[in-house]
């Protein structure tokens, strides 16, 4: 690597760093931000910021041993998936942030590394209170269809990363909207369903999913929305994009599907899936700037569960009164800076 890549006196002012391309100096200045929702979104992020210790799990394995045999095969086929989401958004983040230019932006993109790992320990944590820690993570040995489901994520993310142009980098960016966006919601929507069953994982996925959906996800459609506006980026470019994502909502009702048929449990229909799903995913096109391609339909009872643990009121401290007014609105809307 040659040291420019560190500190380089004549490189671009930091207010001229693009997302994609240039050479920056080399300075991550949070007081001057080319973009203002890089350093919002870091602020956010870090005020979220909690540890797996907090949450109660000394009662998970009495609670988990009272479930019925579908409700705990639920249980641990969501933790098998969603554990290996965690694990594989850290690693695509190392090399992601290589593709970027502007300093800040690889700044907060390492705050989510850090935070992509917490989730990975906060699964451990509930895990081994619960007793099955080394049975769920060795599940994927086992069960064809969550090994695809994790296989095919792993292939969106390996797709682009090697970059190499400003459409590609906003083609790798697309799998980690997918990602934060569409593959963690069933999942959620499932412990959410079990709820008060099992307090300790419903607490622990709340803690993730304000993660994943307040600060990750609008990083990642900020991304996206600033790389199409600093570049020409083509129409077959934008056609991959709905690929993707058509990609991505038939992984995630593929192993929803899968689950819901080998282990029914009340309450959850095929038809309330799709709709979810579709739901999530026109969601989704809409924020980074794409018209919606899926069937619409009302907001589902599983999309009330995630958004009903999505509420920011016990966040530390006085947040969103004391630091930045914006917020202090009841509806956060990070996409749009
Ligand atoms: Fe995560
Ligand atoms: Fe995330």
């Amino acid at each position: 690597m040659d040291s420019k890549h560190y500190y380089n006196p004549d490189g671009e002012e930091i207010l001229d760093e693009k997302l994609y391309g240039g050479a920056p100096t080399g300075f991550v200045d949070f007081n001057r931000s080319k973009y203002r929702w890089d350093s919002t979104i870091y602020d956010l992020m870090n005020a979220n910021t909690w540890f797996p210790s907090e949450v109660n799990t000394s009662a998970e394995k009495k609670n988990f041993e009272a479930l019925t045999d579908n409700e705990q095969a639920i249980y641990k086929m969501t933790f098998a998936q969603l554990s290996f989401n965690d694990s594989a958004q850290e690693e695509y983040l190392s090399d992601f942030r290589r593709l970027a230019n502007n300093r800040l932006v690889k700044a907060v993109l390492s705050l989510q590394i850090m935070q992509e790992v917490n989730h990975s320990k906060s699964y451990a944590t509930l895990l081994d209170a619960c007793g099955n820690s080394e049975e769920v993570f060795n599940l994927y040995k086992h069960d064809e269809v969550l090994n695809r489901k994790n296989r095919r994520i792993a292939e969106q993310f390996a797709r682009y990363i090697d970059g190499g142009s400003a459409d590609k980098m906003l083609l790798s960016a697309m799998a980690s909207v997918n990602l934060e966006g569409i593959y963690f919601l069933l999942g959620f929507s499932y412990i959410y369903a079990l709820g008060d069953k099992v307090p300790g994982a419903r607490d622990m996925i709340k803690f993730i999913a304000r993660d994943e959906l307040n600060t990750h996800l609008p990083l990642f459609v900020n991304i996206f929305k600033t790389l199409r506006k600093e570049n020409d980026i083509g129409t077959a470019t934008i056609d991959a994009v709905y690929e993707m994502i058509r990609d991505a909502v038939e992984i995630e009702l593929d192993y929803g599907k899968y689950l819901l048929k080998r282990y029914p449990i009340m309450g959850l229909t095929e038809e309330l899936m799709e709709k979810t799903v579709y739901n999530y995913a026109n969601d989704r096109l809409n924020r980074i700037g794409l018209d919606p391609v899926f069937p619409d339909s009302s907001t589902t009872y599983l999309q009330k569960l995630v958004t009903k643990h999505l509420e920011m009121n016990e966040i530390r401290g006085n947040f969103f009164e004391s630091n930045i007014s914006n917020y202090a609105k009841s509806s956060i809307n990070l996409d749009d800076f």
